[in-house]
């Protein structure tokens, strides 16, 4: 693992979008492994303003998204769907039918977990963008959740929901499953970047870092996987 601490939230931005542009730059063709929450909201602002400026391409990139909540309509202002639209998508020249995220409307969710596998399948990402739970979850991979998972739908827990009802009108309008990819569809990437910032991710910072690989901290599996950087602002890390 290479550790990064810096000073604030805008100097991890600044680096991770520019390994991002980098890697656009050098293959048109590039493969990047997208998280939605609060963490890479500065990083794809740092992307939307370089496409701005810069015009980087993005006409043959393609995207994958870590996961979808189940059940709440693409067009809810809180979907994942909307999120990437919103905060990367429309700002920069991709193609819609080239960004990917897991189905959370379908009929059959498992049929939409296999489908999702398929297209990990055929989309490794040169990059995964990811954040942190406080209680260590990369994608949805809650605490207990095996090393060896594909994708799959997940029951998520309460102190993901009350970490998530910020961004709903009340803990009950927040969706009680999601589709995730599994942690070993996560491992798959070449590159893993992980972002976490505040104090409230210290903990679970220092488990993915310090402590045993052990499924009671998901993240801690990164410690096994030959490319990984960690992005940390000083709050994050405060507790290594
Ligand atoms: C989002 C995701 C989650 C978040 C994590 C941190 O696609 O997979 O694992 O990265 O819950 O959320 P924030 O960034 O809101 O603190």
């Amino acid at each position: 693992m290479e550790l990064y601490i810096k000073d604030n939230k805008e100097a991890v931005n600044n680096e991770v979008s520019s390994l991002i542009i980098d890697l656009v730059k050098k293959n048109k063709n590039a493969i990047l492994g997208l998280a939605t929450g609060s963490t890479p909201i500065g990083v794809y602002n740092e992307l939307a303003l370089d496409y701005k400026n810069n015009k980087t391409d993005y006409s043959n990139v393609k995207t994958v998204n870590l996961d979808e909540y189940i059940n709440l309509p693409k067009e809810h202002s809180q979907s994942y769907y909307s999120f990437m639209n919103q905060n990367l998508f429309s700002k920069i020249n991709i193609k819609k039918e080239n960004t990917f995220l897991p189905n959370g409307n379908g009929e059959n969710h498992l049929e939409s977990c296999s489908e999702y596998e398929l297209i990990l399948k055929n989309h490794k990402p040169d990059i995964q963008i990811l954040g942190i739970g406080s209680n260590g979850h990369i994608g949805f991979n809650e605490p207990g959740t095996s090393f060896d998972s594909t994708t799959h739908i997940v029951e998520l827990k309460e102190s993901t929901r009350l970490d998530n009802a910020r961004f709903f009108n009340s803990l009950d309008e927040v969706p009680t499953h999601s589709i995730t990819m599994g942690i070993k569809s996560i491992l798959q990437a070449k590159t893993i970047v992980l972002i976490a910032f505040g104090k409230n991710k210290a903990d679970a910072v220092y488990k993915m870092i310090k402590g045993p690989i052990t499924d009671d901290c998901p993240a801690s599996i990164l410690q096994t996987h030959p490319n990984v950087k960690i992005f940390l602002d000083k709050e994050a890390a405060s507790l290594l």
